[in-house]
């Protein structure tokens, strides 16, 4: 790992060192949170999945997953509470990371119900709807292989005298165990050639319905680019001649939708179309119904499995008090979802109220319905550490007392504000023409920015702005 190290002769920053794996995604606030850091018995460690603290909330929120994992929470709501920057927002993320890609989880926050096209009642119940998932079992007579040999038989076309037809394709399939050359319909060709397959892919041929589908690229065939759309499979195991359990991950909101505007394909020009043509369906609460009850059909046959996932509420309190009313029958409806908000207020007047004031703008029959789990404050410890983790997923380099400085800093004003300050202190330490962030670009930055709560206290000494 000898990296270059000319000086930096202009006054761009260096690029951040980059680690032996190459890759790293895009930086958001939370990418440093990898789950919840739980023993198997539930019990926090201080600091672990990128988690510092805050061990009592996280706790709470490894029961929660427990319960929505064995599906005992449906209808039931959390209720994270505290102040700014405790890491509510980064639990409710972190909750999703435990629960995995295979329970639905919907994250909205509460302003996104003020839309004008559409009614704030609707917009909650379909994030309602988006958070329950089915999974749909079928097994399968299938053929499945790598294909080793692709080749369409041409035969005179009977009904015109010249031009010539696809009388059949021979397709060779391989798997761990054999091979075997199937002779298939001229149609089933024409599925081949839609799902773009050549000799080396991986597919899979329902025995009844000729469906083709390409599984991805038999990993023999596997280059050494660093970037490719490709994905590699493994030689399937088996027969080529098998049945094979078919599993599918939708959601009811799915389902909603693609009710309400049945008409064209499925390909993405189509479904382009109908975004562009009509406005936004509304989805009725007949429609609603009628697709619970043939999911019900599904569910009592053995085909299908209901799978309740979450639904994230942050900043609720920015819902108003119909919106609230309508989660409360939302809660209770039989097809619920596990609900999580996050809000930051204390007492405060509910939203479209003008006096009823509640504890966190929450209606207190709403409240009821609640667990509440409180965030705590960080200790300049804890403040460090945080800073630390972030310094090193955004690849900066602190210099000797930095970490105490932001610490110290953070203690006094936030955690938020700490984090905020490492950016531009690494910015400025690249324009001095250094590699690592040292004491003073702390310093500079503090003369430069302000914190909340300075800013709040200039305000309050009277020096008003206009
Ligand atoms: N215990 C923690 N461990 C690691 N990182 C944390 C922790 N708590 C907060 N953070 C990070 O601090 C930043 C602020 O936290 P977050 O956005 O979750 O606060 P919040 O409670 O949602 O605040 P607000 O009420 O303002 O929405 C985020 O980048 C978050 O990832
Ligand atoms: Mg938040």
């Amino acid at each position: 790992m000898a990296s270059t190290s000319t000086p930096v002769a202009h006054n761009a920053l260096p690029p951040p060192a980059v680690s032996s794996a190459g890759r790293s995604s895009r930086i958001a606030p939370h990418s440093h949170i990898k789950g919840l850091g739980l023993t198997p018995e539930g019990l926090a460690t201080t600091d672990g999945a990128g988690f510092v603290g805050q061990t009592t909330a996280r706790e709470a929120c490894g029961v929660i997953v427990d319960l929505i994992k064995s599906r005992k929470f449906s209808g039931r709501a959390l209720l994270l509470a505290g102040a700014p920057g405790t890491g509510k927002t980064a639990l409710a993320l972190a909750v999703a990371q435990e629960l995995g890609a295979k329970v639905p989880f919907c994250p909205m926050v509460g302003s996104e119900v003020y839309s004008a096209e559409v009614k704030k009642t609707e917009v909650l119940a379909e994030a309602f709807r988006r958070a329950i998932g089915l999974r749909i079992k079928e097994t399968k007579e299938v053929y499945e292989g790598e294909i080793t040999e692709l080749t369409p038989a041409e035969a005179e076309n009977p009904l015109s005298g010249y031009g010539k037809t696809v009388s059949h394709v021979v397709v060779g399939l391989k798997t761990v165990k054999g091979t075997k050359q199937l002779r298939l319909d001229p149609t089933i060709y024409e599925a081949i050639l839609k799902e773009k397959v050549v000799v080396g892919d991986v597919i899979y041929i329902e025995a009844n319905t000729g469906a083709v589908k390409r599984v991805g690229r038999s990993d023999a065939y596997a280059s050494s680019f660093d970037l490719e759309s490709e994905t590699y499979v493994p030689l399937p195991k088996g027969d080529v001649h098998k049945r094979k359990e078919l599993v599918q991950d939708v959601t009811l909101g799915d389902l909603d939708s693609a009710n309400a505007r049945p008409q064209g394909g499925q390909d993405i020009m189509s479904v382009m179309g109908s975004l562009v043509k009509s406005g936004r369906t509304e989805v009725t609460d007949k429609l609603r119904r009628e697709v619970n009850k043939i999911v019900k059909g599904y569910v009592d046959q053995g085909v299908a499995e209901v799978v309740p996932g979450v639904v994230f509420i942050d900043e609720v309190h920015m819902l108003d008090i119909e919106c609230f009313t309508y989660l409360n029958a939302l809660l209770e409806s039989p097809m619920a979802p596990t609900v999580i908000f996050a809000t930051n207020r204390g007492n405060s007047l509910v939203r479209g109220t003008s006096d009823i004031v509640s504890p966190h703008g929450i209606p207190v029959d709403l409240l009821d319905r609640c667990m509440i789990v409180k965030t705590e404050g960080y200790t300049r410890e804890q403040v460090g550490k945080v800073v630390h983790l972030r310094a090193i997923v955004e690849g900066l380099k602190l210099g000797p007392g930095v970490l105490d400085k932001l610490a110290a800093e953070g203690e006094k004003t936030s955690l938020r504000y700490a984090l905020q300050l490492l950016t531009p202190a690494s910015i400025l330490a690249g324009l001095a023409g250094r590699m690592q962030i040292e004491v003073e670009d702390i310093g500079e930055m503090n003369e430069l920015f302000l914190d909340a709560k300075t800013s709040a206290a200039v305000i309050g000494e009277g020096s008003n702005f206009l």
